[in-house]
Parts: structure tokens; sequence; C-alpha cells
């Protein structure tokens, strides 16, 4: 569906299937171990406590990759070519795609969000800021597929997705997606991606077991925002945060556990949990260069360049569609 231009961006509304929390944790608590997926974290508290969280000094995710984008926007430019099409999938608040406006200098800028009341606010910033550029703001559930279909046929996008969004994926999964952008980038069209390193765990651990407690507020808001939009009755002092990193599997995993036994009730649905059970509400998984370039081959890039500060926390790579994909 497409509605006519509101102020100085476009919008596009791709996204009616509003996405179903109740849905979602019913299913998720069916399940051994019972799980919440994480996007569920992003209603309004969990995005204000998640922007706190890129603030904390334990997690260096955010300030590493905005050091590396002002770093390398000269190298990113030369990559992207000028007036290239910046599509962003996630965009969020808009706000680090900022560091590289005014030195890319695309022609249009698409961010595409599943939240349209925030993609709104953020695209109407962005317009506002650069008046020089078109924006079109697409409301998309970025995990499915979507059409872009304003952009014109010749033009191949650089698509954007920074913050190591890509570890919630798990491997297998973030191939799909990655092939998804491919998709939507075409024959040499490009991807921007930050990832997270592997680390020494002690590093790790503490990026998501901050002193503040944020982190530990961010996973427990998923329960409160159970009890204020699924008439649920979590009780918020029986339940703690862990966060812990699997060598094995090369991941952070947030979990809640419960502290004691009890039952909780969701719209009528008894749930019971023993003291030491636990809800998996994330995987953050960390990738070297090496496996991430494999990943990334799989979907059908091949690396152009890959950015990382001296202290090897984070990464970030540009990549180039290599094959058409659309068979
Ligand atoms: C937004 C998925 C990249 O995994 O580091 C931060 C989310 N979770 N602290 C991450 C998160 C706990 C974040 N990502």
């Amino acid at each position: 569906m497409k509605y006519p231009a509101v102020e100085a961006y476009r919008f596009y509304n791709e996204s009616p299937e509003v996405d179903d929390f109740y849905r979602a944790v019913i299913a998720g608590f069916r399940q051994t171990p019972r799980s919440i997926p994480p996007k569920y974290f992003y209603d309004e508290e969990g995005s204000r406590l998640f922007e706190s969280i890129c603030e904390q000094p334990e997690y260096y995710l955010t300030r590493t990759e905005i050091m590396l984008l002002e770093k390398h926007a000269d190298a990113i430019k030369s990559l992207a070519g000028s007036g290239c099409y910046l599509v962003e999938p996630g965009s969020g608040s808009c706000e680090k795609v900022r560091l590289l406006l005014e030195t890319l200098r695309p022609t249009a800028y698409v961010p595409m969000d599943i939240s349209c009341a925030h993609l709104k606010a953020a695209a109407a910033g962005i317009a506002t800021d650069y008046p020089w550029l078109d924006v079109h703001a697409v409301c998309a559930d970025i995990t499915r597929e979507v059409s872009l279909s304003f952009i014109p046929e010749q033009v191949a996008p650089v698509m954007f997705y920074p913050g190591s969004s890509i570890g919630n994926f798990d491997p297998d999964a973030a191939v799909g997606f990655l092939t998804c952008l491919a998709r939507i980038a075409g024959p040499g069209g490009g991807l921007l991606i930050g990832v997270d390193l592997k680390k020494d765990p002690a590093t790790l651990h503490e990026a998501y077991n901050d002193a503040s407690g944020v982190t530990a507020a961010f996973n427990l808001n998923l329960l409160q925002r159970a009890n204020r939009e699924l008439d649920a009755d979590f009780d918020m002092d029986a339940f703690e945060h862990h966060a812990l990193y699997n060598c094995t599997a090369g991941r952070i995993e947030m979990h809640l556990i419960s502290t004691r036994k009890q039952s909780v009730h969701i719209d009528g649905h008894s749930f019971n949990f023993n003291a030491g059970d636990s809800i998996h509400t994330e995987n953050s998984y960390k990738y070297t260069n090496d496996e991430f370039r494999l990943l990334a081959q799989q979907a059908g890039f091949t690396s152009c360049a890959v950015w990382t500060d001296s202290d090897q926390l984070f990464s970030l790579h540009f990549l180039r569609v290599t094959r058409s994909l659309s068979e």
C-alpha cells in the first residue's frame, strides 16, 4: 500500500500484520526450553533501556562501531560509490546513518522498520536535517520478503545493517537473512554490516552484565511487558537476569531464571516453573572475521573490506553481491 507524500519523506506500509507478542509468548512457553524471541524486547520502555545499554561503559559495541564508521567513512564512500541508494533494514532511531550521510551523499535513504510510529519520527528527522536527501520510509517486518519497487531497476542499493543485530540469528538463519539482503541489493549491490567479534569471555560477560543493572532491567522488561499487554501475572521479584557466554556455540545467551517454584498465568493459561527454570530470551552470536566472511559467502556476498579497532572488539564489513540470486 502506498500513501501520499507526508512532509518531506515518502511512507510505505508493507507491514499490516502486526507482530503478535501474545502468540509468540504462548508458543514459546509450550516448548522446552521456554523462550521468547528477542524482537519483543523493543517496546517503548525496552527501546529506552536499549539506548541506555548502548551508553554503559561495559557495552563497548556501540561506541566502537561509531568510531569505525567515522574513521572509515571515506573508504566506505569509495566502495559504495556516489549517489547510491542506501537501505537500512531495522533502522530504529536512524542515528548511526547520520555519521555517513554527509560523506556518502547518497541519492536516497530507505529506512525500514517494523515499528511504524518510531520509523515515521526518525524519517521525518532525517528529512529535516538532510533536505537534499530523498527519504523513503518503509514500515515492514524485515525478516519477511519485501519489495522496494520504487528503487530504479538499474540501481544496485547499498544495505546498511549496523549494531551486530545479525548476532540475534542462529548461523543458519543468519545466512537466510543475508540472502534476503543480497536479493534486495541485487548483483553488484553492497552491504555495510557491523559484527561483534569473538573475544575473551570476561569482556563479553561484563558487556551483558553491566554494573548499573540496565541489561538486567532490559531483560526483565519482557515480563513487565507481558504483564502490561497480555494480562499476565509475572512476579518481578521471582525472576533473575542471567547472561553467559556459551563458548561452544560462540554466543552470549540471555535468560530469565525462576528463583522459586511458581505458577504464572497468561490470559487464562497456566505455566509452572521450578526454581532454576529458564526462559531463554536472546542469543547474540560473535564471529571472527573469517567466520563471518564464510557466512556471508554462503549468502552470495564477497568481502571487499573489513575494519576493526586496535583492541579487536568489533568489526565492520563491506560486502558485495557476487551472483544473481533471483532464481
Ligand atoms: C541489538 C542484538 C546487537 O546482542 O548486543 C544488548 C542486544 N542484548 N544487550 C546485542 C542486547 C543485551 C544487542 N543487539
